[in-house]
């Protein structure tokens, strides 16, 4: 199954509510969370995100881009956010935090920076709903998939497959009409897109993406 999260990162800003409306086919809506610490840029925090809940159709998929997600992302999933992906680089205790999103009822994620080994993670596949491999260095959107972390992306695809456990596979960061099929090649199931999608006509761009990664899914 091929899910297309849009980022509101690529939105109007000014308009979250009409362009909420222009995206009504995806499956979930990205919302990119940067504190200017953990990332450099910052967007926003709680109280939009209680807005957008409340006015999104669509259920939210919140990416925490933040220092000490220990403490800040129980109140994005009690806020009632489908899921909370958190980054392993910044969480004390990745496990614990896990455990206390789901508890709350949000799907857990966690999120590796492009420079971020998969390995100490694998055993840990239990304890998440969601692996996010940033394909770019988090922080902005428009940048340019890397391609160098495909091989993250498989290890993780091979471990997931093994396991039998229901862990969707996100990719984050210049996904576009091609780079999409080379992310689903490669055991992506889920993928977030921001510029390709608000660039244009997002319900065609959605569709557009949509179709090229279910042409190229891992086997
Ligand atoms: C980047 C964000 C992404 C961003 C992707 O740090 O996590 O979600 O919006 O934007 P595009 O699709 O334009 O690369
Ligand atoms: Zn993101």
């Amino acid at each position: 199954m091929v899910r297309i999260n849009p980022s509101i990162l690529a939105a109007d800003f000014a308009n979250f509510e009409r362009e909420l409306g222009r995206i009504t086919t995806a499956d979930l809506v990205h919302v990119d969370i940067m504190d200017n610490h953990f990332v450099p840029n910052l967007t926003f925090g709680p109280p939009m995100v209680d807005r957008l809940q409340q006015l999104s159709a669509i259920p939210l998929d919140v990416h925490l881009m933040i220092d000490d997600p220990d403490r800040w992302a129980p109140g994005y999933a009690e806020l009632g956010a489908y899921s909370v992906t958190f980054h392993a680089e910044a969480a004390a205790d990745p496990v614990k935090l896990a455990r206390r999103l789901r508890e709350i009822g949000a799907r857990a994620g966690i999120a590796l920076k492009p420079g971020t080994d998969a390995a100490a993670y694998v055993d840990l596949l239990p304890e998440f709903d969601q692996v996010l491999v940033m394909t770019v260095e988090p922080g902005f959107g428009g940048q340019s998939f890397m391609h160098d972390t495909m091989p993250k992306l498989r290890s993780l695809r091979e471990a997931v497959d093994a396991s039998g456990l229901d862990v969707w596979l996100q990719v984050d960061g210049g996904i576009t009409e091609e780079t999409i099929v080379i992310a689903a090649e490669n055991g992506a199931d889920t993928f977030v897109a921001g510029s390709s999608v608000f660039r244009g006509d997002p319900t065609d761009n959605i569709a557009t993406l949509r179709a090229a990664a279910e042409g190229h899914t891992h086997e």
